[in-house]
């Protein structure tokens, strides 16, 4: 059975999702909305969709089973909120919401109306993350990793130029942090589950959120730092060091080669190589198979992971002073 879908956002990451979810054989999209019927109509003509709407009611008012949010930051919130009351299952753009609060609303919502709400962290889906996490126990015990996930985002040479571009904006939630921050330490957590405290050094760029900097997740044998930013490039490889040698993958999303160095045998072994796939088809299968498969364990494992998610980056936004709209209310 295929799953019927509409889309909020136009940009590149809806483009991107509906080619991964059409990839997979088990999504239609049928319904597409954007604030302008302009928009909304160009978008939907380049998919040969019909159903065109500019308001969240009208667009939940479909019969459609799930929608993908893909809208600015800011308003995740409130239109998850109204689509999650229409009892349509939410495929939602990380980061999910902005305050805990919000993220504990929404998943009551969900549950009370009997659908799922699933946030897109497309990189733990990769097949390759799965590879590296099956055969992490090989290492024995773990001394500690060390994450890179640094991209010098085209929006920065706006922020370079004198404006302030959404993701730059403490107005509109945004920042390295909970933007590109979130992956490695999604890796993290996945991998090693919650760690018992963590900090964040952050530099500030000139429109007041972070530009990034450097995380360090304690846990209570070893610690895992993490160097993320959206104002620099950085090739560096991240690794994971245990009692049975290190593992190397190139990135923290997009995992071409995950291979074991062991150091006494100075062999090195190759765990996976690149795959062809789609980015984001690995997830739109994984989410497809927990609705059709009503697989509450796997939608409750990863809503756990995004609440811890949320639970550090907030706690590292306090620890930085770095404020949104939200937190004040
Ligand atoms: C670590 O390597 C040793 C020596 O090869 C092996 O005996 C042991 O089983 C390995 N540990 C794990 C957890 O795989
Ligand atoms: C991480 O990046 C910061 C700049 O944000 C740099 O000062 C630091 O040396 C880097 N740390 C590691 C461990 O790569
Ligand atoms: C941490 O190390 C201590 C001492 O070696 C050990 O008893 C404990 O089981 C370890 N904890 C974990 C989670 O591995
Ligand atoms: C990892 O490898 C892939 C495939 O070669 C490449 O596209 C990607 O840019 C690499 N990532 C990093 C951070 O170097």
């Amino acid at each position: 059975m295929v799953l019927t879908f509409g889309v909020i956002g136009t940009s590149w990451i809806t483009d991107e999702w509906i080619s991964g979810a059409h990839a997979t054989g088990l999504w239609k999209l049928t319904s597409v909305y954007s604030r302008t019927r302009e928009t909304a109509e160009q978008y939907a003509a380049k998919y040969d969709v019909s159903s065109v709407h500019t308001s969240i009611e009208s667009l939940a008012g479909d019969a459609i089973q799930v929608i993908y949010v893909a809208s600015p930051n800011s308003l995740h919130y409130e239109q998850t909120k109204l689509i999650l009351q229409h009892k349509r299952h939410v495929i939602l753009e990380k980061p999910a919401t902005t305050t805990v609060a919000e993220f504990e609303d929404l998943c009551s919502l969900a549950r009370v109306n009997g659908v799922y709400l699933i946030e897109a962290y497309r990189h733990i889906q990769e097949a390759n993350f799965q590879t590296l996490k099956s055969g992490l126990t090989q290492l024995g015990q773990v001394y500690g990793a060390s994450l890179t996930y640094a991209s010098f985002s085209s929006r920065y040479t706006n922020v370079l130029n004198g404006e302030t571009p959404n993701v730059f904006s403490l107005d509109f939630a945004g920042g390295s942090l909970v933007d590109i921050g979130v992956y490695p330490i999604t890796f993290a957590v996945a991998l090693f589950g919650r760690p018992r405290s963590s900090t964040y050094q952050a530099f500030r760029c000139r429109t007041g959120t972070d530009g990034g900097g450097f995380i360090l997740l304690q846990y209570e044998n070893f610690s895992v730092s993490i160097n993320q930013s959206k104002c620099y490039n950085s090739a560096a490889p991240s690794e994971i060091y245990g009692e049975n040698g290190t593992v190397t993958v190139n990135a923290t999303m997009n995992i071409d080669t995950v291979k074991l160095f062991n150091p006494r045998t100075k062999e090195t072994k190759e765990w996976a190589g690149p795959k062809e796939e789609l980015k984001l088809k690995e997830e739109a299968a994984e989410f497809a198979r927990i609705i059709q498969n009503d697989d509450k364990k796997a939608a409750k494992d990863l809503e756990d992971l995004s609440r811890t998610v949320l639970q550090i980056t907030t706690e590292l936004r306090r620890q930085n002073g770095i404020i949104y709209p939200a937190d004040k209310i």
